[in-house]
């Protein structure tokens, strides 16, 4: 017997299948919108949410996101009428696996294909009680992606599957996904002290649905430190920019990139010394993740102390920094993740290019604002008349742009000369004024970078 909710706009069809399946049912509960669903979610556990894709007033991918942050455990199965809603929202049924939609089930279905499904399922739903790490198993690394033991904060259950990595391709289970997270038991376990655990790639983007409503969480704690904020903002960035790479920018991965700009923003703005964490974060190799993540948050102080700062403004440019780079995706894996200082000669032509192709990628997808589009395209732009997507209510060069393209140069410096903020600005205008690099430094961006990340040190 087990708890059910089913979440459809067709009253006829809840009634129907209500009643369908109350003898099998230990409590059945329905909702006719997405708020609705989410207040019944909130107020008891259910082992089954049956959901139909065209849910309104929240949309199912919300009350989906929903779940799997609160209920981790509630098994979700999608109902689908018309297959070309799928298609309209750009997604595929694989899409819909990865975010952890257990079972897909094409309407109209009748009761004797869901029950089993139903039935085999429950089985997996218990709890299950610590004692020993689990036998070692052998699979492959490209299927994993580390979290620092450190980033890991405590949460009522895991939201899925963690585990230690013992040897190349050797892994070992440490928490089951619906399993409490104790940290007691990894500090038992943890003999060999590793500093990692492993979860698999497939589930990354629940992770970053977690890591951004811990952040939203985080704007109502005042108590968190500094660093612990943009730890998590950076974690939450490297691995939205990962799974973009892994995945390319499907509609689930827009609405999390939204609200990733909008809790930094958030961030950013509410607290001021936020900025001063800057230098605890630096890394000491390059990768293009932590990149993005570096010009992204660089970016977004700046634009606090430019006259740019409208919330709607401002938010584009965090995006539009956060993607930048996003075009490196198409260029040849062997210069797609190398810095821009250690690409050969040879390949150099073809490195520039990932501005173009950036933009071309982000062509059709309408949810992309012109504002990203124009930053992804022209950030390595320092003469107006080069510009590919000229945008006509701003200067000729769109100066977001601009400061992109300045701040992704002091990103490349940090990380190159190892030293921080104020160190590779001053490298930056120490060079000649014939660089491209040093004609996107205006004077208004040197200002606002300053006074944002120096002078405040002083
Ligand atoms: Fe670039
Ligand atoms: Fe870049």
């Amino acid at each position: 017997m087990f708890k059910i909710i089913l979440i459809d706009p067709d009253l006829a069809y809840l009634e129907k299948m209500s009643a369908a399946l109350t003898p099998f049912c230990e409590h059945i509960d329905t909702a006719q919108t997405g708020q609705n669903a989410q207040i019944k979610l909130s107020q008891c556990k259910f082992d089954f949410a049956i959901i139909d894709v065209a849910t309104t007033d929240h949309p199912s991918l919300s009350v989906v996101k929903y779940m799997k942050l609160n209920s981790p455990a509630t098994k979700i199965i999608f109902t689908i009428s018309d297959p070309s809603i799928l298609v309209q929202l750009m997604l595929t049924t694989n899409d819909l696996l990865n975010i952890g939609i257990s079972h897909i089930l094409p309407k109209p279905f009748i009761l004797s294909e869901l029950l089993p499904y139903l039935q085999c399922e429950q089985a997996v739903v218990q709890k299950v009680t610590k004692t020993a790490l689990s036998p070692m198993e052998e699979i492959n690394d490209e299927k994993f992606t580390r979290i620092a033991l450190n980033d890991l904060i405590a949460n009522d259950y895991a939201i899925f599957d963690f585990y230690f990595r013992i040897n190349k391709n050797q892994y070992q289970k440490v928490f089951s996904k619906h399993e409490i997270i104790d940290f007691d038991y990894i500090a038992t376990v943890n003999q060999k002290k590793f500093e990692y655990l492993y979860f698999k790639t497939k589930d990354r983007v629940t992770y970053l649905s977690y890591l951004n409503s811990l952040v939203e969480k985080f704007q109502s704690l005042p108590n968190i430190p500094a660093i612990t904020k943009v730890k998590t903002m950076q974690n939450l960035s490297v691995k939205f920019i990962e799974e973009v790479h892994a995945s390319g920018l499907n509609p689930f991965l827009v609405a999390e990139c939204e609200t990733i700009c909008q809790n930094m923003f958030s961030l950013v703005k509410k607290d001021k010394f936020l900025s001063e964490q800057l230098d605890l974060l630096q890394e000491k190799s390059y990768s293009l993740y932590y990149h993005s993540f570096l010009v992204s948050f660089l970016t977004t102080v700046a634009c606090k102390s430019l006259q740019w700062e409208t919330w709607d403004l401002i938010y584009k440019i965090s995006m539009g920094a956060l993607l930048h780079d996003i075009g490196k995706i198409k260029l040849s894996s062997n210069i797609m993740l190398l810095p821009k200082w250690e690409i050969p000669e040879s390949l150099k032509a073809e490195y520039t290019t990932h501005t173009e192709l950036g933009a071309k990628l982000l062509e059709n997808c309408s949810k992309i604002p012109q504002e990203v589009k124009s930053i992804v395209a022209n950030h390595h732009i320092s003469n107006a008349s080069d510009s590919l997507i000229a945008n006509t209510s701003f200067h000729k060069v769109y100066p977001p742009a601009q400061l992109v393209g300045m701040v992704d140069s002091m990103a490349n410096i940090m990380i190159q000369h190892e030293i921080n903020v104020e160190k590779s600005l001053a490298l930056l205008l120490s060079l000649p004024d014939s660089i491209p690099e040093k004609k996107q430094c205006h004077q208004q961006f040197i200002d606002a970078i300053s006074k944002c990340f120096i002078n405040h040190q002083k």
